[in-house]
């Protein structure tokens, strides 16, 4: 038996349907409130809770031998930095424990790519965090450290772009971005349960295609079927407006540090990442033309090269 974390969320709703269909039981751990519509023709349990309080991780943990842990703070809704802390590393430490007590055998985390290189971002502080707990936690783990996923990209830049035809941006023209398909990563740590290779191991992982910010405004054209732009703000501007932000809030949000996570391109060497999963990916821009022509998020088939 699985438990799933975070199995609401973008990423956690192609996770959950990967895992089952690969025949895995899982479990997810839910908020009261949540949307579970899209999980509820699957072959899931549910514990309602959450992963910050010790009686629902408790219950959740309990007869299971995997733990997978995507929950996150939506920095999109709430950047307080204290609440960051609170509920992706207190919440991420209580489940370590549990899983380690309730005699867990794998645990499956998906972590940040920025966070060795932006190190004043809580985000990621706070995932290096948990990476470390679980190094020295005894149980055997696979940490994947995602650059950007797909879906980020359509959904909210995207979405930008249509309505408005422009959008800011933090990168430079030259800077490049991998961003990775859902459908993509799902399969990834659905692999790590039966994947040697990925025992105890940290990974970086981006999709296969890399555009950089000028290429990837020309895509964003192509699928709008429109010219849209990208204002690529100066970097001295974006930090002045944070120091500003962070001085009236008395640094409540960290905006600097936020500032530097949206900076310097978002990829990765995926070499490590190949040898390890054997995965023909998707393709970003087929995601992107699919989104714009259905008006929803269209999987392609991860195929295997084994
Ligand atoms: N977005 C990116 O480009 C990007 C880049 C690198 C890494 N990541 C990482 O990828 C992971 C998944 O991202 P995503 O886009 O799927 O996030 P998301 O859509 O914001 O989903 C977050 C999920 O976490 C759940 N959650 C948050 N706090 C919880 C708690 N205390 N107890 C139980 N559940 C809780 C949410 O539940 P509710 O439905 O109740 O809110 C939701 O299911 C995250 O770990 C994120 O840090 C994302």
């Amino acid at each position: 038996m699985i438990l799933y974390i975070g199995a609401t969320g973008h990423l956690g709703k192609a996770a959950v349907q990967e895992l089952c269909k690969r025949g895995h039981k899982v479990r997810c751990l839910v908020r009261g409130g949540a949307d579970t519509s899209q999980l509820k023709n699957l072959s899931t349990e549910f514990v309602y809770g959450d992963a910050c309080t010790k009686e629902s991780i408790r219950k959740a943990v309990a007869g299971t031998d995997t733990v997978m842990s995507s929950f996150a703070t939506n920095i999109a809704k709430d950047r307080r930095t204290t609440h960051l802390w609170q509920n992706d590393y207190e919440g991420n430490l209580a489940v370590i424990k549990h899983a380690k007590s309730a005699g867990v055998k794998k645990f499956v985390f998906i972590s940040y790519w920025g966070l060795a290189k932006f190190g004043d971002f809580e985000h990621g502080k706070i995932k290096k965090m948990v990476e470390d707990l679980l190094a020295v936690s005894g149980l055997d783990y696979t940490v994947l450290r995602v650059t950007s996923l797909a879906t980020d990209m359509s959904l909210l830049l995207g979405n930008t772009l249509q309505k408005k035809g422009r959008a800011p941006i933090l990168m430079k023209r030259h800077e490049k971005i991998r961003p990775i398909l859902l459908e993509d990563l799902a399969w990834c740590m659905a692999d790590c349960l039966t994947n040697p290779k990925a025992s105890h191991k940290v990974i970086e992982v981006a999709g296969e295609e890399e555009y950089t910010f000028m290429e990837f405004q020309e895509l964003f054209s192509q699928a709008l079927g429109k010219k849209v732009r990208f204002i690529f703000i100066p970097l001295p501007l974006a930090n002045f407006i944070a120091g500003c932000i962070d001085f009236v809030t008395r640094n409540q949000y960290n905006a600097r540090g936020l500032v530097s996570a949206f900076t310097g391109g978002s990829t990765c060497d995926i070499t490590q990442m190949q040898q390890i999963f054997r995965l023909q990916q998707g393709s970003f821009a087929q995601h992107l033309k699919d989104y714009f022509t259905t008006g929803h998020i269209v999987f392609q088939e991860p195929r295997s090269l084994s």
